[in-house]
């Protein structure tokens, strides 16, 4: 096990790099079961997630290589081999994301259900009712999902709730399907867009991604392509609570700007200042000093639930009363008592955390319970008075790209080290 030290009241200064989008990533990855051929698919982040996703799919007959962050791949076109099993998919949630393409190209798919988490329940019903109306039978025996279909055939879909690894696994199908799929109340997520942009490139017929009505007309089959992921949102946004709290001022480069107004728009409130000099760079200043801001998540492009926990981080020493509301997953405050044992002072009331900002913020050990929650950590660890020891980072690692590295460059003092902590 490894845990971070983390030293808190440096500010932030330098350069930073974005990586690769890792949820555009991800489906971008499970498409490649669509056609066979060669792909080569750059601006690939070197995440742990995406480890598990190049193993997932090599048991489905689609070998990899990775050059730098360019990942080569190569599927075989083994139609046999349709097994997503256990021992990965409880690693990574978004696993589920292979159904649509292993059912849509080898007409049987046999995925493992993916388990509760840390979040919330996180369901996923819609995927399987989706896929359902489309003509597939599904059954769950032994804790796998089984779908069979020969041919899935386009229909209406109108999802109940919006969701972004739904949306994703129809879209995928649909390319495939027999006729027209329209997806009604579709995730309009700039990851959506990104998938959706590399099935067109393999030959897919797709009209309204980026809305929330996506009109696509099945092809008999697709073509193997080379791609580009887009850069990380989440990622970069997370380095500009970072420096909103910190105080400091940093050059990112490979920012979504276009994607990021609602992030944008909070930490400009909160007191930082931008300067944006072209599509994918900006500087960004903060004086330190953090006015409170309210947010509350909802899809996009509202602010995203996967930037709540950092920028509840940034308010945490904000001049001020701030509510955060969770609108997205119902269990997604794990952070707020980690918090609140540097010296938060936060009371929870159902979706909405009351943050006073503090004077006074001390580190400690404390533990990240998932994927952003660790990040949120790592920026209270910044602005906390002493030392903080974070442990169970391996969550981190599915996420952020050398994290600590970059925060070093940017002259944090933060360490990763070897632990006895589980
Ligand atoms: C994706 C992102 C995750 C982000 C989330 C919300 C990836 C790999 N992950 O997760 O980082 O936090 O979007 O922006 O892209 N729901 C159901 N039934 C379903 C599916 C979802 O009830 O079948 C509910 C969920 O419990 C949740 C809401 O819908 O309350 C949104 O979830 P969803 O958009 O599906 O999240 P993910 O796609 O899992």
């Amino acid at each position: 096990m490894e845990k971070l030290v983390v030293f808190g009241k440096n500010r932030l200064y330098g350069d930073v790099y974005i990586s690769g989008a890792k949820n555009a990533a991800l489906p971008i990855l499970a498409a490649t079961i669509l056609s066979e051929g060669s792909y080569q698919i750059s601006n690939i982040p070197l995440l742990n997630d995406i480890k598990t996703m190049s193993k997932l799919l090599f048991t489905l007959g689609i070998t990899h290589r990775l050059e730098g962050n360019v990942l080569h791949l190569t599927n075989n076109g083994d139609d046999k081999l349709i097994e997503v099993p256990y021992d990965l998919v409880k690693t990574m949630r978004a696993s589920i994301l292979l159904l649509g393409p292993i059912l849509a190209k080898k007409g049987e798919a046999r995925v493992s259900l993916p388990g509760g988490c840390a979040i919330g329940e996180r369901p996923v019903d819609l995927h399987i009712s989706a896929l359902e109306k489309m003509g597939a039978t599904i059954t769950v025996e032994d804790g796998y999902i089984h779908a069979v279909c020969k041919k899935l055939k386009g229909c209406v879909i109108d999802f109940e709730k919006v969701t972004v690894t739904g949306t994703e696994n129809i879209l995928m199908a649909a390319t495939l399907a027999e006729g027209r799929t329209v997806l009604n109340n579709a995730a309009t997520e700039p990851e959506v867009e990104d998938l959706a942009n590399i099935l067109i490139k393999m030959g897919a017929t797709i009209d309204g991604a980026g809305t929330p009505c996506i009109i696509i007309d099945g092809v008999a089959s697709l073509k193997s392509v080379d791609y580009e992921v887009m850069p990380d949102r989440i990622e970069c946004g997370t380095f500009l609570a970072a420096v909103t709290a910190t105080g400091g001022k940093i050059k990112v480069h490979n920012a979504p700007i276009s994607s990021m107004t609602a992030i944008l728009n909070a930490l400009e409130e909160a007191g930082l200042e931008l300067d944006i000099e072209d599509d994918n760079t900006l500087t960004a200043t903060s004086s330190g000093y953090v006015k409170s801001v309210d947010i509350e998540t909802s899809v996009y492009p509202g602010f995203p639930t996967d930037m709540q926990a950092q920028f509840m981080a940034a308010m945490l020493k904000a001049d001020g009363v701030s509510t955060v509301s969770e609108n997205i997953f119902e269990n997604r405050f794990m952070h707020v008592a980690e918090y609140k044992r540097m010296g938060a002072d936060i009371n929870v009331e159902g979706d909405t955390a009351t943050v006073k900002g503090v004077k006074h913020f001390t580190g400690a050990q404390i533990m990240a319970s998932d994927l952003r929650a660790s990040a949120g950590l790592v920026i209270a660890g910044l602005i906390a008075d002493s030392e903080s020891d974070i442990s169970r980072i391996y969550h981190l690692d599915r996420g952020y790209e050398t994290f600590e590295k970059k925060l070093s460059n940017l002259g944090a003092d933060i360490k990763r080290v070897k632990s006895e902590d589980q």
